[in-house]
């Protein structure tokens, strides 16, 4: 290990987002542990979180954390897991207020609590109606995350290692070592050997066209994770926010529709109140996007287009309001104030100015509810039977604990990041008292540096950016909102040939310093491999549950498929298995029976 530096930790933290700075935070009051990200930390994901992160404060009208996680369950089309669901609900009220302390500048209501708004989904069990839920920092709650977390970690000496990029993991058997990572300034290798390792990598939105997903999420740890024999979980349940800014994707916040906004077709018509005649352009994702997908099928896109238009002008919202039986009505400055952020975006990408304009969105690739999956602890686990792999951790949305089942509510990313980053950090922190440090094997960055050779100077024929391009095509037309058998039988095969290409490369720049031409190859690598992943786990579930709408099989069908999906890399290709969903929380004694979903 000649050119590799050699650097040691109790435990690291790969990604620097919000899981990863919580698991920091609580990891660093008893361990050694240095936080690795190939970003500045601050530019990580959830910086571009925006409505929201859900607790059941209940500030300004009644709700309980039994509701939340109630809506939980129904927001997952019964395949998030009870216990899981439970711990997500109940420890968010103390982590936002938590969070608050930290020094978070939430909005407030009038009498000095956290402002809390409406999301879709997130419900008063008792009359069915939307409830106030989302706490939130104006339209800007992942970045006033981000911020806070950050400050709270150098405040408290966390050791950060900014663009290092982490490319492998050094796994022995049944242990872990540490992980591999290169420099990205100067192309040299490094290895952070050390007791424990955690993954907060977040997701893989860059396998689609268009996405709410920055450049960097390439779903990196994901696919190290699968490649070091680690199964995926629940893969096929991608999330497509129904709000992202036509052709682009950026995300309008679905805060939009919290504060009153209604999603708009050709003819003028709130359509949401065909497809969910409660709680209407409120309803859960999957919901909201199968409609739009649904009403531009029908040829009621604007101007024949694939896209509806989303009206936060205040003579529309007050309106509904008034026919909705609401007292309260909005204006100019309300938008300005709780939706900054997006009257700034739609002014500066679509020229549109929201309080005057409609803004024109489609479906944009968000959020994997499936990842690698954990216990509650953020322990990783290899298995059907729940073996837990020591020292190793996930968290935040590279992670399945499986709070979020077939489809994820609004504003539950956040919760889960905070709540289960805690969670992770804190048993990491234990376990490193008690952990040895294992010696590392020898050559232990050997397989990853001859990928990277062979990548580097590899003068193949096919361009990294066309075969980028070919795979998000084929994902976006076969695996999407809806799918069938046979698209994904495209998707696949697309896949396949796109692999081989993949082995006849052309990575142009030969050069070790800031070297994105090849990272970028590799990290396409790991955009194809979860794109076979997603579809080879949607075309095996035969039927439709939360974002998983197939139209060869349109209904849910609880006596075979109330089962998560777990797949593994195997060298004849992928393997699938199956696990039990726990719908019953035995500690606490509660049970979800499945029911039809009805908003
Ligand atoms: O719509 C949003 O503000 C996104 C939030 C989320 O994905 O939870």
């Amino acid at each position: 290990m000649a050119d590799v530096k050699i650097h040691t930790y109790d435990a690291v933290i790969i990604g620097a987002g919000g899981a990863g700075l919580m698991a920091a935070l609580y990891a660093s009051r008893k361990a050694n542990v240095a936080v690795i990200s190939k970003l500045y930390p601050t530019r990580s994901h959830t910086g571009a979180a925006q409505g929201g992160i859900g607790a059941a404060l209940g500030n300004m009208e009644e709700d309980h954390w039994r509701w939340h996680a109630y809506d939980t369950m129904k927001g997952s089309d019964f395949l998030a897991d009870a216990d899981a669901i439970h711990k997500l609900c109940q420890e968010a009220i103390p982590t936002v207020i938590e969070l608050e302390y930290m020094g978070l500048p939430f909005d407030r209501f009038p009498n000095g609590t956290i402002s809390q708004r409406r999301f879709g989904g997130h419900t008063n069990n008792d009359t069915g109606k939307p409830v106030m839920r989302a706490c939130h920092a104006a339209d800007r709650t992942g970045h006033m995350i981000l911020q806070t977390l950050y400050q709270q970690c150098i405040k408290n000496n966390v050791n950060f290692l900014d663009e290092f990029h982490v490319v492998d993991l050094i796994r022995v058997d049944d242990t872990v070592r540490g992980v591999v990572a290169i420099e990205i300034a100067t192309g040299e290798f490094h290895i952070f050997h050390s007791k424990a390792v955690l993954f907060a990598t977040g997701g893989w939105g860059r396998c689609w066209e268009v996405t709410s997903n920055a450049h960097s999420l390439t779903g990196d740890g994901t696919a190290i994770c699968l490649r070091r024999n680690i199964p995926l979980q629940d893969m096929e349940f991608f999330q497509f926010h129904p709000t992202g800014i036509f052709k682009l994707g950026i995300l309008i916040t679905e805060g939009v529709r919290g504060e009153g906004g209604v999603l708009i077709n050709k003819d003028g018509e709130r359509f949401m109140e065909r497809y969910a005649p409660n709680i209407k352009d409120l309803a859960s994702r999957d919901v909201v996007s199968r409609a739009i997908y649904l009403e531009v099928q029908a040829g009621r896109g604007i101007n024949g287009q694939n896209y509806v238009h989303l009206d936060i002008t205040p003579d529309t919202v007050n309106h509904y309001l008034e026919q909705d039986g609401e007292d309260r009505r909005i204006d100019r400055e309300y938008i300005e104030t709780k939706l900054p952020d997006i009257a700034d975006f739609t002014r500066t990408y679509l020229g549109v100015d929201p309080a005057l304009e409609p803004m024109p969105v489609q479906p944009t690739a968000h959020y994997g509810m499936g990842g690698i999956p954990t216990d509650l602890d953020g322990r990783v686990l290899l298995d059907a039977q729940k073996s837990v792999l020591p020292g190793l951790y996930a968290a935040g949305e590279v992670a399945c604990v499986s709070v979020h089942g077939g489809n994820r509510l609004g504003t539950n990313s956040l919760t889960d990041l905070v709540v289960f980053g805690k969670l992770s950090g804190s048993h990491m922190a234990d376990y490193c008292q008690s952990a040895e440090l294992l010696p590392l094997p020898d050559d232990a960055a050997g397989e990853i540096m001859a990928e990277f050779e062979r990548l580097r100077n590899s003068n193949g024929q096919v361009k990294p950016h066309l075969v980028r391009q070919k795979m998000q095509a084929t994902m976006t037309k076969n695996v999407s909102v809806f799918r069938t058998h046979d698209t994904m039988s495209e998707a696949i095969s697309d896949l396949e040939e796109l692999r081989d290409a993949y082995l006849n490369i052309q990575v142009e720049d030969k050069g070790k310093q800031f070297n994105t031409d090849l990272l970028e190859t590799w990290e396409l690598g790991c955009l194809l491999e979860l794109s076979e992943v997603t579809a080879v786990s949607a075309q095996a579930r035969e039927e439709s549950r939360g974002a998983h709408a197939r139209d060869d099989y349109p209904e849910r069908d609880d006596e075979r498929w109330l089962k998560h999906t777990l797949c593994y890399k195997e060298t004849e290709g992928y393997r699938l298995d199956y696990k039990d969903v726990v719908l019953k929380d035995d500690q606490l004694d509660i049970e979800y029976i499945p029911k039809p979903r009805v908003y």
